[in-house]
């Protein structure tokens, strides 16, 4: 098991907003939090890249509990934020941009530099000419693409994605979900997917944890879920969405 989240508890003035929160997450596997705004997705990724505390409860990533402070320094565990302005520096261009990790590594052959960059663009279906663009110049799409190498130039096992695709157009959703499923298959990726959308955690998922008001009421494959929805929270989610067949189809279509 890659990652283990115990009972975990969290409170802000006052408010409880995680309550014994549990999941796991195996080396490999998807794994998808959904639940409407607010129930708490965030602040479990924040508590696991360390951007925030744990009230209570136990974090055990690789067969080691992570105490805080070591969650902080562990370049393992890597985000994706929704917007990827937030992580990309808007006066440098994409070439800066991506080098930039080399550089906190204190790597410095060339070579392996530029082979490495190529390599992730190539997988992310970008054109070298990105690099010499700032970025304002490029979609959100695109900007995602280069977040998301970003945070793989740090080697992580875990990738915690949260709101990834939520400000992009459906075509620009697929390309970055396509992109995603590629690298979980070509490097062995586990992520903790995060999403507001039941059509994107069924199509990217292995499993779902269903969150609802700082608890995850019910857990399964997308399949359990969808065909045998256990919790009325989670019926009440599935009856938002477009009827059967549309869904069926949209999501083919992704
Ligand atoms: N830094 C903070 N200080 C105080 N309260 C916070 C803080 N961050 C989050 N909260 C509260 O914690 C609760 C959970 O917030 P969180 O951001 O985890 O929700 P979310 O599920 O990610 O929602 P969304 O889908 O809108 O991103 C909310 O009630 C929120 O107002
Ligand atoms: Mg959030």
């Amino acid at each position: 098991m890659l990652l283990k989240v115990k009972n975990i508890n969290k409170f802000y003035d006052n408010k409880h907003v995680l309550k014994d929160v549990s999941f796991e997450i195996k080396k490999g596997e998807i794994y998808g939090l959904v639940g409407e705004s607010g129930c708490g997705k965030s602040t479990t990724a924040k508590i696991l890249i360390g951007l925030t505390d744990k009230d209570n409860g136990e974090v055990i990533f690789n067969n080691k509990t992570m105490c805080q402070k070591g969650a902080r320094t562990s370049k393992q565990i890597q985000m994706v934020f929704q917007d990827p302005n937030s992580s990309l520096n808007p006066m440098k261009n994409i070439k800066w941009i991506l080098e930039e990790p080399f550089k906190l590594h204190k790597i410095k052959d060339k070579k392996f530099i530029s082979n490495k960059i190529l390599e992730m663009l190539d997988m992310a279906n970008l054109s070298s000419d990105v690099l010499k663009k700032h970025p304002y110049e490029m979609s959100g799409g695109q900007k995602q693409k280069i977040a998301i190498i970003l945070a793989l130039l740090s080697n992580p096992t875990l990738l915690i994605a949260d709101e990834a695709v939520s400000s992009l157009d459906l075509s620009g959703q697929a390309s970055i979900l396509n992109f995603f499923k590629k690298l979980q298959q070509e490097l062995k990726l586990s992520y903790l997917f995060i999403s507001h959308d039941l059509r994107v955690v069924y199509h990217m998922c292995d499993r779902i944890g269903v969150m609802r008001h700082g608890e995850i009421v019910e857990e399964g494959t997308p399949e359990e879920i969808y065909s045998n929805p256990k919790h009325e929270y989670t019926k009440a989610l599935l009856r938002a969405l477009p009827s059967s067949p549309e869904f069926m189809k949209e999501l083919n279509s992704i």
